[in-house]
């Protein structure tokens, strides 16, 4: 296939971007990209474009042509709504204290260990084809709303069959350790160990129903000796840790994902200079979610700040019923943009190559580059800061994966 007549390409290189490296993203005007085997063939200007028969050709009509957005930290799949605790924080209530009043996660958990595995594929099949519509081509999903060993299995599963039934790509993480369930109350030592436990990781590592190894740890979650207890577990058996870190406090969550080398440090609204440091030092990928802090109404993570660290940023939606009920991963670089004082180059880095890098895929996915996958979105705009002017406002035209028009 050709893509031509492309009033502007967001040349983005391939991730980690680190630091000033975000700011790597140009444009280049009346462009074409030629598609070879569901990877990028060829790209540059039009004039330029090596003469032979390339397929069937897609007019971009003048627009803008960025790569598939990769939402790199989402808790998809869940069921049901909280839409409750959202008033009660509206009315003055704090996201800790609804979870210390035993609400929280664990109202979802609820929720989803009465559903089923279909259950959770049917609720979360209509949420995917509205971010496919919004440009994203690859979405990391977690568990962690089962918390016991079959739940969790079930919301993996849940995961790999919504991978197989639509097209954007799924990329599973376990996080078994997202909270303490009622049962365990009292006893979080006795769940970590119930939730790490050498048979459930043989099974989710040999069925490959995870790349990743995640806990939620924090104030009012698990602590930095539990968390380390189940990322080396996980390690054990080949699953590559990252971690949610520093969003309620700072607990010395930072420190762990860097000395375990984790591939992505997520959330960090209370980092502190060490941590960055840290971060950058074992280059960690610092996954930062403005969504859930805009959600919540607490201090966004200082991004600029972790730029100046040297640190390659990604961003994500963190689309959970509870923190960030928010799919959209275009409204997340508008945020970004206005709040934490990205430019629009940065964000599009942070949502291409970095959120690649996130997931451990920057080889392959979120640059314009010679044999990387042709995840590619066209949008009815020119040029990305045009894009990113306008928030709440599609301007999504079509959406390409692996060299395939999937939407609309
Ligand atoms: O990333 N921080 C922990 N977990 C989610 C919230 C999950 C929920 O409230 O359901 C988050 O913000
Ligand atoms: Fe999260």
């Amino acid at each position: 296939m050709l893509i031509h007549n492309i009033g502007e390409l967001a040349v983005v290189p391939p991730g980690p971007l680190r630091g000033a490296a975000m700011r790597s993203v140009t444009s280049m005007a009346d462009a074409a990209v030629a598609i070879e085997d569901g990877r990028i063939a060829w790209f540059g200007p039009r004039r330029d474009l090596p003469q032979r028969d390339w397929g069937p050709a897609l007019d971009a009509e003048g627009g803008t042509v960025i790569p598939g957005l990769i939402d790199c930290h989402t808790h998809i799949p869940f069921v049901g709504s909280r839409s409750h605790e959202f008033v009660r924080r509206i009315a003055g209530e704090t996201y800790l204290s609804i979870m210390q009043s035993g609400g929280g996660i664990r109202v979802t958990t609820e929720a989803v260990r009465r559903a089923t595995q279909e259950q959770l594929v049917a609720e979360s099949l209509p949420r995917l084809g509205r971010m496919l519509a919004s440009g994203v081509t690859t979405c990391e999903c977690k568990s962690g709303y089962g918390l016991t060993p079959q739940d969790e299995l079930k919301q993996l599963r849940a995961i790999r069959d919504l991978g197989g039934g639509q097209p954007i790509e799924l990329i599973p993480t376990f996080l078994g350790a997202h909270a303490l369930p009622a049962e365990f109350e009292g006893r979080a030592d006795a769940f970590i160990d119930c939730i790490s436990d050498e048979t459930l990781l043989k099974t989710i590592a040999g069925d490959r129903l995870a790349r990743f190894c995640d806990v939620f740890c924090d104030r009012g979650a698990f602590d930095v000796a539990q968390a380390r207890r189940v990322l080396e577990r996980g390690l054990r058996h080949g699953l590559r840790p990252k971690l949610h870190a520093d969003e309620l406090a700072q607990i010395g969550a930072t420190r762990l994902a860097a000395e375990l080398g984790a591939v992505s440090a997520d959330h960090l609204e209370h980092v502190d200079d060490g941590g960055m440091a840290a971060l950058a030092a074992a280059g960690t990928v610092a996954v930062v979610l403005p969504g859930t802090s805009f959600f919540l109404g607490i201090p966004h993570a200082d991004a600029r700040r972790m730029i100046a660290a040297g640190l390659a940023v990604a961003l994500a939606t963190d689309c959970n019923p509870g923190s960030s009920m928010i799919e959209s991963l275009p409204l997340i670089m508008n945020i970004a943009c206005c709040q934490l004082r990205l430019l629009p180059g940065e964000a599009l880095a942070a949502c291409t190559a970095n959120a690649a890098a996130a997931i451990g895929e920057a080889h392959r996915l979120g640059a314009i580059a010679p044999g990387f996958d042709a995840d590619l979105v066209v949008l009815d705009v020119l040029g990305i800061a045009e894009w990113m002017y306008t928030p709440g406002r599609s301007r999504v035209r079509t959406v390409i994966k692996r060299g395939r028009v999937v939407w609309p």
